[in-house]
C-alpha cells in the first residue's frame, strides 16, 4: 500500500521581522501564500524507514540534505513518537521546489511527510496536534499544511488563513546556489541592530489582497530580509531591476532567498517576463499562480 501526498512552495508578500527574541528566533508578522510549485512524496509501506529523492533538472541533486537528519525522516519520527509506535515506511521525494531557496522546499516535504504518515499509518491525528508537530519541525511547516494564503505570528508558525480571492501570477527566478535562512538573519541583525521589537504589520498587503488588485498588492509588497540577501548576493539586486524593467509590476527576494519572485499582472505578462528573464540567460525561470493548496493527498 502507499500514498502520494503533494505539498507547495510558499513565498512571503509580506515579511516583518522584529528584533531577536531571547531564543534567537525574530518576531515575525507576515503573510504566506502557496503558489504552484510543488514537491510530491510517496510513502510506501516498508518494514524499515527510508528515503529516496529525485529531482528536476534545476536542482542540484547534490544540494538536497540526506540521512537520516533530512526533515521528512524527523517529521516521520515526530509523529511516531507523539502516537507511541514505530516509524516505518519507504519514502520517495520528488522535488520541484527550489532548495534552500527561501521557498520553503524542506517544510513542504515535512509536511506532506505528517500527512501521509498520518494517513498510512491509520493515526486520525488531530489538526492541532498536527500543526503543533509541524511547528516542532519548522517555523514555516505549520504553513505548509494548511496553505492558501495566510498570516503567520509568532516565529511564522502562528497561522491563520487569510481570504483571497485573488488569482495571482508570479515568475520565479531561482538561483544555483542556495542561501542559507540562519546566515540571512544574521546579517539582517548586523544591518538592523535599531530592529523594532514589533515587527512590520502585514495590515497593507492584506488590504491589497482584498482588493484583488495586482497593482495595489505590487505596491504593499514587503520583505525585511531581501535587504540583508541583496547585501550578500547582489546579483539580486540586478535581478530584481531587469524583471521590472521588463513588464513585472514588481520584484522580490523569496523569504530568505535567493530565489526572486515578480508578480504580473496576468498570465501573458508572467509568460513574457519569464521569456525575458529567459532570454537573458536566467536557464531556470518557472511561472506559478496562487494561492493554491496546502500538503493534501493526491492518490
Ligand atoms: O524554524 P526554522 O528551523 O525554519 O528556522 C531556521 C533558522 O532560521 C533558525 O534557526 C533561525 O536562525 C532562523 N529564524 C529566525 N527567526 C524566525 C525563523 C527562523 O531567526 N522567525
Amino acid at each position: 500500500m502507499s500514498i502520494t501526498v503533494r505539498a507547495a512552495a510558499k513565498i512571503n508578500l509580506h515579511l516583518g521581522v522584529g528584533r531577536a527574541r531571547d531564543d534567537g528566533f525574530h518576531p515575525l508578522d507576515t503573510v504566506y501564500q502557496a503558489i504552484g510549485i510543488h514537491d510530491d512524496l510517496t510513502l510506501t509501506q516498508a518494514d524499515r524507514l527510508s528515503l529516496t529523492t529525485r529531482v528536476a533538472d534545476h536542482i542540484d541533486p547534490a544540494a538536497v540534505p540526506d540521512g537520516a537528519d533530512n526533515i521528512v525522516l524527523r517529521a516521520a519520527r515526530a509523529l511516531a513518537a507523539h502516537h507511541g509506535v514505530t516509524a516505518s515506511g519507504a519514502f520517495e521525494v520528488r522535488k520541484d521546489i527550489p532548495v534552500a531557496g527561501g521557498m520553503a522546499g524542506g517544510s513542504a516535504d515535512a509536511a506532506a511527510a505528517l500527512v501521509a504518515c498520518d494517513r498510512l499509518w491509520d493515526l486520525h491525528t488531530s489538526d492541532d496536534d498536527l500543526l503543533a508537530l509541524a511547528a516542532g519541525l519548522g517555523s514555516d511547516v505549520p504553513f505548509s499544511l494548511v496553505g492558501g494564503t495566510a498570516r503567520g505570528l509568532g516565529r511564522g508558525e502562528l497561522v491563520t488563513p487569510v481570504d483571497d480571492g485573488g488569482a495571482w501570477w508570479w515568475v520565479a527566478v531561482p538561483s544555483t546556489a542556495g542561501l542559507s535562512t540562519p546566515d540571512v538573519y544574521r546579517h539582517f541583525d548586523a544591518l538592523r541592530p535599531d530592529a523594532p521589537e514589533v515587527p512590520a504589520s502585514a495590515e497593507p498587503v492584506l488590504a491589497a489582497l482584498a482588493s484583488r488588485e495586482p497593482v495595489r498588492l505590487a505596491r504593499a509588497l514587503h520583505n525585511d530580509l531581501q535587504e540583508p540577501a541583496v547585501d550578500l548576493r547582489p546579483e539580486l539586486g540586478d535581478l530584481i531591476d531587469l524583471g521590472e524593467a521588463e513588464g513585472a509590476l514588481r520584484g522580490m527576494v523569496s523569504g530568505s532567498g535567493p530565489t526572486v519572485v515578480f508578480l504580473c499582472d496576468s498570465a501573458e505578462g508572467a509568460r513574457e517576463t519569464a521569456g525575458a528573464l529567459a532570454g537573458a540567460g536566467h536557464g531556470v525561470v518557472l511561472t506559478a499562480t496562487g494561492p493554491v493548496a496546502g500538503a493534501h493527498v493526491l492518490a
